[in-house]
């Protein structure tokens, strides 16, 4: 047995490797020195997560050195008041270590700009040379586009044209764009964003975001398949009934009306998120765990995947809205009664899609993907439903059916893995109990913990696109999503398709027709 308190002792005449110890698995290699360029530092995100993310990750040794941080958006501000007003959001976010704080805003410069004013972008490369030469950074720059993403083609092309996307030779310095999902609203734009942003950059210099990809439950999926012998061959088809993904939420559109009016639910949570979850869950092992090598896979899998027929939606597909409910105790509002949205809107704000993957493993086993807003709590997992044994010899005494096993990967609210499987309850009768297993993901853990946008900050950093998305993975799961979005948007009983569910409930009981158990 192992001795939990002595984990590197040898265990029956096996020596065991010595835990990795947790700063090492922080960071992987020596970062460049590098300006992080924030195009929209005025806005949201740089102020709820980009500038904490940023902070936290120089404390814990995340950072080069040097680094610097310039701020840009078309606020006039001096660079004086952005680190105030930076300061001011970091504490926001609750207690934690200020005592570095001085010599992190030393780092932070800010710069006015206008997105469509080539002289504006001229102007600010001037006055990145400059710091460059004082802070020493050797020209490597990201330009991380924390703006609406309208202006994402017409701010690359500005940093194009201004020289900013440039690097030098050989192992010189390097230029990065980090854009964040929508990417594109369908094929078609998706394409022609993706060709603006090649004018000035080229595939290795773009980074596309997608934060699921760096929650850390998220990455252990492929640890739990793929470094583990006992998973995988039951992992397909004949030990699996059906795979359930949720990313349930308890906040309604929030102040997001305009953007969320016409993405609705498929485009804000299928085509980048669930289908992360979806190919981590049923990709093949790829040969080595490297960036390109899991992209290939991942996009092998979105290729497999059964086109819907939009003849016949609702047999796939439910849609659902929310109306006026109570969540957490208190009265919400209806989707159509939120401040921006139509009140005839018929976007929809919940969606279950049943998805089948057309290879050997899983030929016939249903992946049900469910997110919706306004639910009654918020619960993102992935659960992994096996059969039933296929003889019971418990039969007289407990009947023909046995719960079958379970196994949930919880990704929030907790980090966790849970395994579900029966054993005889004490006593003299023979009875079964369902009983659990859990592993608690931070468990035996003290080292520092990224958050997701820690996490890309400091990937795009190193170079390393292992979460980030190719483009041949958007283009495919823009081919599989855009007809049922087509056929859902211009079908004649367009609200027919959607159904009301009370906010604070589960969704609409609509979405049990698809089989969902
Ligand atoms: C974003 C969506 O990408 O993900 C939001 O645009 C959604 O609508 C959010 O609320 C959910 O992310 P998380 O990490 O809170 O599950």
């Amino acid at each position: 047995m192992e001795d939990s308190n002595h984990p590197e002792t040898i265990v029956e005449g096996i020596p065991r490797e010595p835990a990795l110890s947790p700063d090492k698995c922080l960071i992987d290699g020596g970062i460049d020195p590098c300006a992080i360029v924030i195009v929209g530092a005025s806005g949201d995100l740089t102020a709820r997560k980009l500038m904490p993310a940023l902070y936290n990750l120089y404390l814990s040794g995340g950072l080069p050195e040097p680094f610097l941080i310039v701020g840009c958006s078309r606020t006039k501000m001096s660079s004086e008041a952005f680190r105030d007003r930076m300061e001011k959001a970091v504490s926001a976010g609750g207690p934690g270590d200020r005592s570095r704080w001085s010599e992190f805003g030393a780092a932070l410069h800010y710069r006015a700009i206008e997105y469509d004013d080539p002289s504006s972008f001229k102007e600010l490369s001037r006055s990145l040379e400059a710091l460059d030469k004082t802070r020493k950074i050797g020209g490597n720059r990201i330009f991380y586009l924390a703006i609406p993403p309208t202006l994402y083609e017409t701010t690359s092309r500005m940093l194009g044209s201004a020289g900013l996307s440039a690097e030098g030779r050989e192992g010189g310095s390097w230029s990065r764009i980090v854009v964040e999902k929508p990417f594109g609203h369908d094929l078609e734009t998706a394409i022609a964003l993706d060709r603006t942003l090649h004018e000035s950059f080229q595939e290795h210099q773009i980074y596309r975001i997608d934060h699921y990809l760096a929650k850390e439950t998220v990455q252990s999926i492929l640890m739990l398949r793929f470094a583990n012998a006992i998973f995988e061959p039951i992992w397909n088809r004949r030990y699996i009934d059906y795979v359930r993904i949720t990313a349930a939420e308890a906040i309604g559109v929030e102040n997001r009306a305009g953007y969320y009016e016409e993405a609705g639910v498929l485009r804000d949570m299928f085509q980048n998120h669930m289908m992360q979850l979806l190919s981590l869950t049923a990709m093949e092992p790829p040969s080595l765990f490297e960036a390109d090598r899991v992209r290939d896979e991942k996009v092998k899998l979105y290729r497999s995947l059964r086109p819907l027929p939009v003849d016949h939606l609702g047999e796939y597909l439910v849609l659902g809205q929310y109306s006026r409910g109570e969540v957490g105790g208190k009265e919400v509002p209806g989707y159509r009664e939120e401040s921006g949205v139509n009140p005839a809107s018929l976007t929809p704000t919940f969606a279950t899609m049943k998805v089948f993957v057309d290879n050997w493993r899983w030929q016939g086993v249903p992946f049900f993907m469910t997110s919706g807003k306004r639910l009654a709590q918020k619960l993102t997992e992935i659960t992994i439903q096996f059969k039933e044994v296929p003889h019971s010899m418990f039969r007289q005494t407990l009947g023909e059916h046995i719960t079958a096993n379970r196994l949930v990967l919880g990704i929030y609210p907790d980090e966790k893995m849970t395994l579900t499987f029966q054993t005889k309850n004490p006593g003299a009768r023979v009875c079964l109990r369902s009983v659990t297993m859990d592993f608690l993901y931070h468990q035996d853990y003290q080292g520092p913990v990224l958050d997701a946008y820690e996490k890309v900050l400091l990937d795009c950093m190193l170079g390393d696109h292992m979460l980030f998305w190719r483009q041949d993975g958007v283009e495919v799961c823009w081919s599989f999503l855009t007809p049922i979005l087509w056929g859902c948007e211009t079908c004649g009983n367009r609200s027919e398709m959607l159904h009301f569910y009370e906010a604070g409930s589960w969704g609409p009981e609509a979405k049990r027709e698809l089989g969902l158990p």
